[in-house]
């Protein structure tokens, strides 16, 4: 299998979870020492390669290198991303185009270059980490929600017209997951928003990389092979709320 975006995060975690279920795991990221240092550390089932998934050449050339390493990749976890914070008035078209080529237009090229093996294999399992900014979303963040939203429209596409040879496509949408994305997030605004959010999760915490990991791993494997075109929220009953 492959993940992107794996040398830290939600996607480091998930290629834990994911050898400790056994499988052969080929990640790629653009952090080069933490990607290196974390495929030392969990041994020769992993195989890291620096990559960006933005870059359609790159993500062919670390397929082939996976699959060559591994056999064919019948795993994808699209989890490469990142946040943006714009002005919709100042913006420039090329930051726009920033976000959405991480964000939604890669998940589209690394399908695209694992899919052929897939169909060959029939059979074969991609999980696009989405987020809750696809249903609600926050002000400051723009166009993160609407980069998101297409990700999970893609997926139910994807999920209609690749189902036929047994490849199941879904969408999981984390909330507020303890990375540095989100540390990052805080670091920028007023401590005290860091309580507030705390305060509206009905656990009154944030989740862990490892409790995002385990429902990609789960939807992942075939102990979910009738669950396709879905979009899985793992956000610990935050969006179960409204305000008040
Ligand atoms: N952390 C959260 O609260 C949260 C909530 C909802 C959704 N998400 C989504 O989960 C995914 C993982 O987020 P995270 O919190 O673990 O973030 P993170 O920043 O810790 O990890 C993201 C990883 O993706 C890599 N990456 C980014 N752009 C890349 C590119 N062009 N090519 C290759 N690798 C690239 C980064 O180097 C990093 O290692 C993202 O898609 C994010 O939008 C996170």
């Amino acid at each position: 299998m492959l993940v992107t975006g794996g040398s830290r995060g939600i996607g480091a975690a998930t290629v834990e979870k994911a050898l400790t279920e056994g499988a052969k795991v080929s990640f790629v990221d653009l952090l080069a020492e933490e990607g290196q240092a974390l495929c030392d550390r969990l041994g020769s089932d992993v195989f890291f390669q620096q990559a960006n998934v933005c870059s359609a050449d790159e993500l062919g050339q670390s397929v082939c290198n996976a699959e060559a390493r591994f056999g064919p990749v019948t795993g994808l976890v699209n989890n490469a991303g990142r946040n943006s914070y714009c002005d919709p008035v100042s913006m420039t078209e090329d930051e726009w185009d920033a976000v959405f080529d991480v964000d939604l237009k890669a998940a589209w090229l690394a399908a695209r270059a694992v899919l052929p093996a897939m169909i060959a294999a029939k059979k074969g399992s991609i999980v696009n980490i989405a987020s809750v900014h696809a249903t609600m979303t926050y002000p400051g963040f723009f166009p993160y929600a609407a980069a998101k939203s297409g990700l999970v429209g893609m997926t139910r596409s994807l999920a209609l017209d690749v189902g036929q040879h047994q490849i199941r496509v879904n969408a999981l949408s984390p909330g507020y997951t303890e990375t540095t994305l989100v540390k990052e997030f805080f670091a920028q605004n007023d401590p005290s928003l860091q309580a507030q959010v705390l305060d509206v999760h009905p656990m009154r915490r944030i989740a862990t990389p490892a409790e995002i990991a385990n429902c990609i791993v789960f939807l992942l494997s075939d102990e979910a092979s009738f669950v396709t075109g879905a979009d899985w929220r793992v956000d610990g009953g935050l969006t179960a709320r409204f305000a008040g």
